[in-house]
């Protein structure tokens, strides 16, 4: 609830549980406004969790955060350390269903846990290991990074997420938010909304969708859901690329990749979104690089209209997932009319991907109407997206202080159980020096 004022104070931790790595950080709040220091250890995320039990991924989890505290901090009599934990898919975090993890996303698939509170078995794996922790908030890496760009850059509005999935927050007052009218809470006290908006569409009813939309869909653990996200997100870029290539290979009235074998090319998300990064970054007019790529990853020989075909393909796929993220961000502009905003991005596909900033920010020219010489190089846009502070990180560290203020203040609306968060924390021992 609230944005930080930048004077957030103390030492936290902060657990991020990515795709691909489960990163660990202490994060330290020190005295000077904005400032934040961090030391972190990455674990990677065995694929073979994604699709095992709900037991093996706590217990996992657990373990890294021992090995972390024990490399960290061998020997020392520790207090209990407030954690953040960033849980990036659509578990409430809100006043009602506390932890509830709605459905996975991202290609999970674990066995009961949707539906179920997060938060209780992975307390207890923590509990059977003895690691010295309490946990303190449980954020979405939207909020997280809404909350960290906003302590450095007062005119951020909205955090947004262009990674293996896609997802934005932004700061709604109480009294807008219709699910908690029976709190009562004061109208215009702030809190962070998640939208999942990936979800946006699921009924297709707004945006046309391509042939291969639809296999990506019917072919994923959950049809039906995360429409928008399908469209757009690091996880999905690589598979439409290869499913546009095979249905073209096997329309006999296209001869591409003709009397070639395309077993490699067959085989399902064999391509990432760093394959079409690749090959829309290749700086060479003949498109060699694309060439080699094609040759070492694929087994495929292609001709140069082929690759002139595969360059144009990597552009549409990539233009397109650049400009509905830029209809997201406009969208929450224009409920909440703000005319200026900074908004705070992060996620592989907006850090790497060839062009998508470009690509996004002339979106929003477009949809805005913004006067084209405003846009020239000099003069910045109105609504600008910006590199994000490390969201999991000091958003999760800052949310932790945040929500200890709030107890402390004896704000207790949404805290779960008040009495057990501060317990054996420093902030129990020494409320004063805490935030
Ligand atoms: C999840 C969101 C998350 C986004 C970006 C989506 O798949 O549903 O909760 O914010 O990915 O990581």
């Amino acid at each position: 609830m609230g944005f930080p004022n930048g004077y957030e104070t103390g030492t936290f931790l902060a657990l991020d549980m990515g795709g691909t790595n489960l990163r660990v950080c202490e994060v330290i709040l020190p005295e000077e406004k904005g400032e934040f220091d961090i030391i972190q250890s990455k674990y990677r995320m065995p694929e073979e969790l994604k699709t095992g039990t709900a037991d093996e991924l706590w217990g996992y989890i657990a373990d890294c955060l021992q090995q972390f505290i024990e490399y960290h901090h061998e020997g020392e009599e520790l207090d209990q350390l407030p954690l953040g934990f960033t849980f990036s898919y659509p578990a409430s975090q809100d006043y009602i269903d506390h932890g509830v993890l709605q459905r996975w996303t991202k290609g999970f698939d674990i066995d009961g846990v949707e539906g179920k509170d997060v938060v209780p078995p992975f307390e207890e794996a923590l509990k059977e290991r003895g690691v010295p922790i309490r946990l303190t908030a449980l954020i979405n890496d939207t909020t997280g990074t809404l909350i960290a760009s906003a302590y450095t850059d007062t005119e951020v509005k909205i955090g947004c997420i262009f990674g293996t999935g896609c997802n934005a927050a932004y700061m709604e007052n109480c009294g807008s938010i219709p699910k908690l009218a029976h709190m009562n809470l004061p109208p215009d006290t702030l809190m962070a909304i998640n939208c999942e908006w990936g979800a946006f569409d699921n009924e297709h009813v707004i945006l046309p969708r391509t042939p291969y939309d639809v296999v990506i869909d019917n072919e994923s653990p959950r049809p039906g859901q995360q429409a928008f996200e399908k469209m757009i997100a690091g996880l999905y870029l690589g598979e439409l690329f290869r499913l546009v290539l095979v249905d073209l290979h096997d329309n006999k009235e296209i001869h591409i990749f003709e009397g070639q074998d395309i077993g490699t090319l067959r085989k399902p998300y064999s391509l990432d979104a760093s394959f079409l990064s690749a090959v829309e970054d290749d700086p060479f007019e003949n498109l060699s690089e694309t060439h080699d790529l094609l040759a070492s990853k694929l087994s495929l020989r292609a001709t140069k209209p082929e690759l002139e075909l595969c360059r144009r393909l990597a552009e549409l796929i990539g233009t397109r997932a650049a400009r509905l993220s830029a209809c997201g961000v406009a969208a929450i502009c224009k409920k909440k009319n703000y005319e200026t905003a900074h908004v705070g991005a992060d996620g592989s596909v907006f850090n790497k991907y060839p062009h998508f900033k470009a690509r996004g920010a002339q979106a929003l020219r477009e949809i805005f109407d913004w006067d084209p010489k405003k846009g020239s190089k000099s003069a910045r846009d109105p609504v600008e997206i910006v590199a994000a502070e490390d969201g999991s990180g000091v958003g999760a560290a800052l949310i932790a202080a945040l929500t200890i203020k709030r107890v402390q203040e004896g704000q207790l609306a949404g805290i779960k159980n008040a009495g057990a968060m501060l317990k054996g924390t420093k902030a129990e021992k020494q409320p004063e020096e805490q935030v």
